[in-house]
C-alpha cells in the first residue's frame, strides 16, 4: 500500500500547495496546517486530485468558509480541498431559479437574490458560509434553511464520479442531508418572486435578531452545538451557569451561551477542553448529551 508520498501530486503543483496554515482559513482564526491544501480550477483538476488522493490513500477534506469549522492545532494530515477559483463561484439567474457553484458566498448570493425581488434565501442572512457549506449542513435558523429552495445538487464522490440528485430524493433535516457524496459542485435553488423592498425588510429583521442575540463581532464558529429536539441548547448551557466561564483563550459568550468565543493566544485545544466540559456540566443537570454543530478536523 503506498502511502503519501513526496511525489503524490506531481504535475499538479498549479493547484497542490504543501503545509497551509489552516487558520487565516477559518473564522476562528486557530488550528495547525494541512498537509495539502488543493484549489482546483475546475472539475477535470479536482477529479484527477482526488484520484491521487485515493491512489496514495490520502484523506480528503472539503473547505468552505471555514465558518462551522475548528480545525485542531496538530492540523490535518491529509489534503484540504477549497473551490474557491471562479470556476466555483459562479451564479446564473433563469426566471425564479437561480444556478450556483458550491463556492459562491452564501452572504453575496442572499444580497443578489433580494434585489432580484426573489424570495427564499433571507432566512439565511447573517450566516456566513459558501453554498456548497450551506447544503452540506444545511444551514439555517428559526427562520427557515437553505434546504428548503434547493431542487438540484451536482456532487462528486470519492472515486471521481460526478452526478445529479434532485428535490424528489434529497431530505433535509435539522443541520443535515442525506447527500454522501464527498463534494458538492453545484445546486439550482428556485426561489419566489416577492416585492424587493419587503424582502429586503424582512432580511434586515433577521440579520438583527442575530445581530441582538449573538456576539458577532468576535471569533466564534456560530453555534457550537445543535440544539436537543425542542431545546436550546444555549439555554442549556446558559442554566447550567457557564456565561462567561474561560478555558485558556476560550470563553462561553455571555451574549448567547452555544457561542465559544476565541480570544487572542487561544488553542483548539482549549476550544476542544471547553466542549467536554460544557457537555459535562449540562449532562449533570439535564441528563441531555450535547451533540457538535461545528465540524472538527481532523
Ligand atoms: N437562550 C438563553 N440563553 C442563551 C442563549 C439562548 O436563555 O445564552 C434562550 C433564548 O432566550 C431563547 C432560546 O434560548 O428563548 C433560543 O435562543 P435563540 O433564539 O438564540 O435561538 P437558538 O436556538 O439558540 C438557533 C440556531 C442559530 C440561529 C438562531 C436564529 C442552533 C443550534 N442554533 O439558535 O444558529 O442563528 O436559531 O435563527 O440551531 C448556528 O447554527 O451556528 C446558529 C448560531
Amino acid at each position: 500500500m503506498k502511502l503519501h508520498t513526496e511525489n503524490a501530486f506531481a504535475g499538479l503543483e498549479s493547484i497542490v500547495t504543501e503545509n497551509v496554515d489552516l487558520a487565516p482559513f477559518t473564522w476562528y482564526r486557530i488550528g495547525g496546517p494541512a498537509k495539502y491544501f488543493i484549489r482546483p480550477a475546475g472539475e477535470e483538476d479536482l477529479r484527477e486530485a482526488v484520484q491521487r488522493c485515493r491512489e496514495n490513500n490520502v484523506p480528503m477534506y472539503v473547505l468552505g468558509l471555514g465558518a462551522n469549522l475548528l480545525v485542531s492545532d496538530a492540523g490535518v494530515n491529509g489534503a484540504v480541498f477549497r473551490l474557491s477559483e471562479e470556476h466555483w463561484r459562479h451564479v446564473k439567474f433563469d426566471g425564479v431559479k437561480v444556478q450556483v457553484g458550491a463556492g459562491a458566498d452564501m452572504q453575496k448570493l442572499v444580497l443578489r437574490t433580494v434585489r432580484q425581488g426573489l424570495a427564499g434565501i433571507e432566512c439565511l442572512a447573517g450566516i456566513p458560509g459558501t453554498v456548497g457549506g450551506g447544503i452540506r449542513m444545511n444551514a439555517g435558523g428559526k427562520f427557515g434553511d437553505l434546504g428548503a429552495v434547493v431542487t438540484q445538487v451536482t456532487v462528486m464522490d470519492q472515486e471521481g464520479t460526478v452526478f445529479e440528485r434532485y428535490k424528489d430524493d434529497l431530505v433535509f433535516d435539522y443541520r443535515s442531508t442525506n447527500i454522501s457524496a464527498k463534494f458538492i459542485l453545484g445546486a439550482t435553488l428556485e426561489l419566489d418572486e416577492d416585492d424587493p423592498d419587503r424582502i429586503m425588510k424582512k432580511t434586515k429583521e433577521i440579520w438583527m435578531y442575530k445581530r441582538n442575540s449573538q456576539p458577532l463581532n468576535t471569533k466564534n464558529a456560530g453555534c457550537i452545538f445543535k440544539n436537543p429536539r425542542g431545546l436550546s441548547a444555549g439555554a442549556l448551557i446558559d442554566q447550567a451557569g457557564l456565561k462567561g466561564f474561560q478555558v485558556g483563550g476560550a470563553e462561553v459568550s455571555t451574549k448567547h451561551a452555544n457561542f465559544i468565543i476565541a480570544h487572542p493566544g487561544c488553542r483548539a485545544d482549549d476550544v476542544m477542553n471547553m466542549v467536554k466540559i460544557i457537555r459535562e456540566k449540562v449532562y449533570e443537570k439535564n441528563q441531555i448529551h450535547l451533540e457538535s454543530e461545528v465540524q472538527i478536523w481532523p
